[in-house]
């Protein structure tokens, strides 16, 4: 058993992944500055109300706790939810302070939530991958202060291990668009409208490039990935997707309607294939999602979407 401070522990991926933590037996403490929602998933977890951004409440909290791993996750986490300069104040900086105060305190794991925007896709000007499936080696090329400030925190976790040598591990992950428990039962998704709408018309996904993760297979990729890090390269990022795409239609049919010139690009994007690959965490990690739409949606709003995607 280890102790795991999860921040940002009371938002949509962290509930998600403070439960994973805990039902598994760790000590968990979650830094949020709102407080954890009543749910018996979450019992016995600590809650510490911190604003993360004063570096020196940070480092107080971890002091205190002394964390065996932290997992960073809070963060304003919708694009053009705030003015532009705040947001990429804010993430950056969250993600300076908790890096700081967990390497200062002699933190051995440190992970950071970063996003697939880094890439730039959904840009007004036009975009283009140079190829499909999008993975961990195509250029990241942002093109808001949301997407920018998850690049920057995955060089500030760089920086970290520059100074730090092998001391501490760190590693950072792009989750999909993260759905949790309840969406899948017709709960709004981030974007307010529920995942049959999102399945229903393809133009809700088609901006995340049909990405999406099931909020707990990020909890099982994270408990893996803490698992292995001190045996793997320092300082790595991995995407964490699901298997498939969020759409009933094969993707070498639907991207061309959506990403303009990417024909002949998603042509290899046949059958249920998903835009983004997952090979790095499955080849480096041994990790594989278990949950798919097709298994999870029970949104009682879904049964002509099931019988078009044949289930
Ligand atoms: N939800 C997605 O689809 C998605 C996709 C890619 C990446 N991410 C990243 O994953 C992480 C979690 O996303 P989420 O959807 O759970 O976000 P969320 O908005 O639901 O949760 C974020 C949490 O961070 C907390 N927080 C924000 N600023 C804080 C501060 N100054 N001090 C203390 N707490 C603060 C909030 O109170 C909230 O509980 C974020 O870093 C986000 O950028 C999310």
């Amino acid at each position: 058993m280890t102790t795991v401070l999860i921040t940002g522990g009371s938002g949509r991926l962290g509930r998600s992944v403070v439960a994973g933590f805990a039902a598994a037996g760790h000590t968990v403490i979650s830094l949020d500055r709102d407080s954890l929602p009543a749910d018996p998933a979450l019992a016995g977890v600590t809650q510490e109300s911190v604003d993360l951004l004063d570096a020196e409440a940070v480092n107080k909290v971890m002091a205190r706790h002394l964390p065996d791993a932290v997992i960073h996750l809070a963060a304003i986490a919708v694009p053009f939810s705030a003015p532009e300069d705040v947001i990429l104040k804010t993430n950056t900086m969250l993600a300076y302070n908790v890096f700081q105060a967990a390497t200062s305190n002699g933190v051995r794991r440190v992970v950071t939530a970063s996003s697939p925007t880094v890439l730039g896709y959904g840009n007004p000007s036009g975009w283009l991958p140079d190829s499909f499936p999008l993975d961990e080696k195509t250029t990241p090329k942002p093109w808001n202060a949301y997407a920018l400030s998850k690049l920057v925190a995955e060089q500030v976790m760089r920086m970290f291990a520059a100074a730090s040598g092998e001391a501490t591990r760190y590693a950072a992950f792009r989750p999909c668009y993260v759905i949790s428990p309840e969406e899948w039962e017709g709960a709004p998704t981030q974007q307010g409208h529920t995942l049959a709408e999102r399945l229903a018309d393809p133009a809700l996904s088609a901006p995340a490039l049909f990405n999406y993760v099931d909020a707990r297979d990020v909890a099982d990729f994270l408990a893996v990935l803490l698992e292995k890090m001190d045996s793997i390269e320092n300082a790595q990022v991995f995407f964490v997707g699901a298997a498939d795409a969020l759409a009933i239609e094969p993707l070498d049919k639907l991207m061309p309607d959506f990403l303009p010139g990417s024909e002949a690009l998603a042509a290899g994007l046949t059958g249920t294939s998903p835009a983004f690959s997952i090979a790095k965490a499955q080849e480096i990690l041994g990790w594989t999602p278990q949950r798919s739409w097709r298994t999870e949606l029970t949104d009682t709003n879904t049964a002509g979407l099931r019988s078009a995607a044949a289930l």
